[in-house]
């Protein structure tokens, strides 16, 4: 590999979109594939080309997949039609910023080894926002000549990269930082709806808090969801619970005790299973917290 490598992407939903047009906007050369193909068409306006199966992928340097989960990733390697079931390529290197478990890192790493590539989880942290803007962040792992590969690429892509390690513990700090981040919205969710119900309205409660030591960039910019009621998603209130759950998957196999964790996915499960907040943004949380408290909210 010379110069800039070639990437084939894989997976265009909300990140995956604003990801490929950050690598075009400098001027990579970006083959782009989706399950469902419709969605690569902005992008094919923008510059992109389209890989038409899987396995023609590998005619780029690089693979890099973007899709929702454990099942997403491993459909990328289905050994009937997927990345690895043709000839080959000149790809060295698959880079996955799925949010997925140590194992299905584990399954995909192995088939690439298999044929001849090195594997590199690099979960992302940033919503879409904040891809586009390129402050999203990526914890790294993998053999260290992949993750040299990689990193003219993911310095295109975000302000920067933590090397976690040599194979899936980017997958285990990603789960961490994603519980944690469920954990926050839960307790801001919570805590608004006390706040509104003694008097105070959120917008006031929220500026407070943002201002003090434990407000955050997320408790920022989830403001304007809380007060606005705005739930238009960034990430869905089932996308959070699947990483919750992967985080509480992995500590179950490890013997460890996560309380609060474990609380806090009942409360995604409830907004999702009651219709609350199905389907909309993570901050949906906040409607099961006022009907459970019996306060009516508005905008
Ligand atoms: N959104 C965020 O704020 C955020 C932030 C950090 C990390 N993440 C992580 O980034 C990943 C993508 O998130 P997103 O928000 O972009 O999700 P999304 O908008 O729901 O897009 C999911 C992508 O996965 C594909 N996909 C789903 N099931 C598939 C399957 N069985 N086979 C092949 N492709 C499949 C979808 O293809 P179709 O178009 O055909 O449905 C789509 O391209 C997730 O792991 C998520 O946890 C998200």
């Amino acid at each position: 590999m010379s110069g800039r490598p070639t990437v084939a992407w894989l997976g265009l939903g909300r990140m995956g979109t604003v990801m490929v047009e950050r690598l075009l906007d400098a001027g990579f050369e970006v083959g782009v594939w989706n399950r469902t193909p419709e969605r690569a068409e902005p992008l094919l306006a923008k510059g992109a080309t389209r890989i038409a199966t899987l396995a023609d992928a590998l005619d780029h340097d690089l693979l890099y997949s973007m899709v929702l989960d454990d099942g997403a990733l491993g459909r990328l390697h289905d050994p009937d039609d997927g990345l690895f079931s043709g000839a080959g390529g000149r790809a060295t290197t698959w880079i996955d910023g799925s949010t997925v478990s140590v194992a299905a890192a584990g399954r995909a790493a192995r088939a690439a080894a298999a044929a001849g590539l090195g594997y590199v989880s690099a979960p992302v942290s940033g919503n879409p926002g904040v891809v586009a803007a390129g402050r999203a962040i990526f914890a790294v792992s993998g053999p260290e000549q992949d993750v040299a590969r990689a990193a003219p690429v993911l310095d295109a892509l975000g302000r920067a990269t933590h090397v976690v390690g040599a194979g899936a513990e980017a997958n285990v700090v990603k789960l961490a930082t994603n519980g944690l981040l469920a954990v926050v919205m839960q307790s801001l969710a919570e805590l608004v709806v006390l706040g509104e119900k003694a008097g105070v309205p959120r917008d006031r409660l929220l500026a407070f808090i943002n201002d003090s030591a434990v407000g955050s960039p997320f408790s920022t910019y989830k403001t304007a969801a809380l007060v606005g009621l705005d739930f238009t998603p960034t990430f869905t209130t089932e996308g959070q619970r699947k990483d919750v759950r992967l985080a509480l998957d992995l500590a179950a196999g490890l013997e460890t005790p996560m309380p609060v964790l474990s609380t806090t996915e009942v409360a995604f499960s409830r907004t999702i299973a009651s219709g609350l907040g199905a389907g909309k943004d993570l901050a949906a949380v906040l409607l099961t917290a006022a009907r459970d408290a019996g306060l009516a909210l508005e905008a």
